[in-house]
């Protein structure tokens, strides 16, 4: 029988967007992307796997609920690990025969529409990686599983290079640098309170990949210009450059969500007086301080450095007025902060936002000892 396994990894917030499919079975991006990957201290998901004789069938729980290991994408992360492990030899022909059994938490709401898939499938195919002991480069396989999650295997900033092969063995995951590279970046999540249903980011790329004209634009001529930029500005840790490509590039992502035929709209009300907040501040700044980037749905992601985290938090709590006493989560908070900040604009009303996350660049993921979501024979702890 097999020990216990357990990983836990991180969240990653794309400044380069990934939108469009150009094989939707094997999930291969119609475009590179680049992203960062946030702190594990702060937003992770954590699974546990163990394989065992006595396990009758595969079995899986998340966020506390047992569930359908009849899901094409879980499937074929196990089946792809297994396949590596059994060319590589690195398990016995017995222990390929076992039965998994899987636990899995976030410790962030799945729905908050905080890339909890990328986070979840990184998690797993990472711990899998470690219980079949397969070596080498794995983003390929979490791409299976949710194309974003490929870039959550390493740490740092992130390329997932979209690559030409058909079989997509050369769309995987590199590191442009490790997270100590730029210690300074800083990153505050804004969650907009809302209760839409927005449509999934798999169906509205599906639809922008069918029928955006300017998809056609992006995939050619924006990012791949922009992809070189960005990684060129992390490298030299020029913000001013890395701020204006990450806010254009979010721009144009939701600019084709509405070019889509018929056209989504992930941003709200909300999420737009962010994005005025954001510029008016950047102005009266003289250069750009912040950078704003929106996923599929309201959320605000905001990169900053740390230098300017006191002045922004104030900003944010002076225009989205909280009755929350728990309104900022996550890194302490920082000393020494404003009472109030100049600016030309009236708050927009009480409870807009329903927290901030406060956050920084982190590592990849990493194996957890003596704390595991499966008891020693298999069980979930928690649950039955
Ligand atoms: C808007 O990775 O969730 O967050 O590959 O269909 O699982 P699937 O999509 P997913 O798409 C995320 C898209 C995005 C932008 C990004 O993270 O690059």
């Amino acid at each position: 029988m097999s020990e216990i396994i357990t990983v836990k990894a991180p969240v990653n917030i794309a400044v380069i967007k990934y939108w469009g499919k150009r094989d939707e079975n094997l999930i291969l991006p119609l475009n590179d992307s680049v992203s960062g990957t946030l702190d594990t201290d702060v937003m992770c998901a954590m699974t546990s796997v163990c394989a065992r004789p006595d396990i009758t069938e595969n079995e899986i729980w998340l966020n506390g609920s047992r569930t359908t290991f009849d899901n094409p994408r879980l499937k074929k992360c196990l089946g792809a690990i297994k396949s590596l492990a059994a060319s590589q030899k690195s398990v016995s022909d017995e222990f390929l025969t076992w039965n998994v059994r899987i636990c899995s938490e976030n410790n962030f709401p799945t729905a908050a529409g905080l890339a909890s898939s990328a986070a979840g499938y990184a998690c797993l195919v990472c711990a899998l990686a470690k219980l079949y002991k397969v070596t080498g480069d794995v983003s390929s396989i979490a791409r299976l599983g949710s194309g974003s999650a490929c870039r959550s295997v390493y740490g740092g900033f992130v390329q997932w290079k979209a690559g030409v092969r058909s079989d997509g063995s050369d769309s995987v995951a590199v590191q442009v640098v490790d997270s100590k590279h730029w210690p300074e970046m800083r990153v505050l999540i804004l969650v907009v309170a809302d209760t839409k249903k927005h449509v999934s980011s798999k169906k509205g790329m599906k639809i922008s990949a069918e029928t955006s004209e300017l998809m056609q634009h992006r995939i050619k001529h924006s990012v791949p210009r922009r992809t070189v930029e960005i990684c060129d500005a992390i490298r030299e840790r020029d913000f001013e450059t890395f701020a204006e490509i990450t806010m254009k590039d979010s721009n144009q992502m939701h600019a084709v969500v509405q070019d889509s035929y018929p056209p989504s709209v992930y941003m709200t009300d909300i999420s737009h007086r962010i994005t005025r907040m954001i510029h008016t501040y950047n102005d009266m700044q003289g250069s750009p301080k912040v950078a704003y980037t929106f996923d599929a749905g309201p959320n605000a992601c905001l990169y900053l450095l740390e230098e300017n985290v006191p002045e922004v938090l104030c900003l944010v709590k002076q225009m989205f007025p909280s009755s929350s006493n728990n309104f900022v989560t996550g890194l302490p908070l920082p000393k020494k902060m404003p009472s109030k900040v100049d600016f030309p604009m009236e708050p927009f009303g009480t409870d807009l936002l329903k927290n901030v996350i406060y956050t920084k660049i982190g590592d990849g993921p990493q194996v957890v000892k003596d704390d595991h979501l499966l008891d020693q024979q298999g069980r979930p702890k928690r649950y039955v």
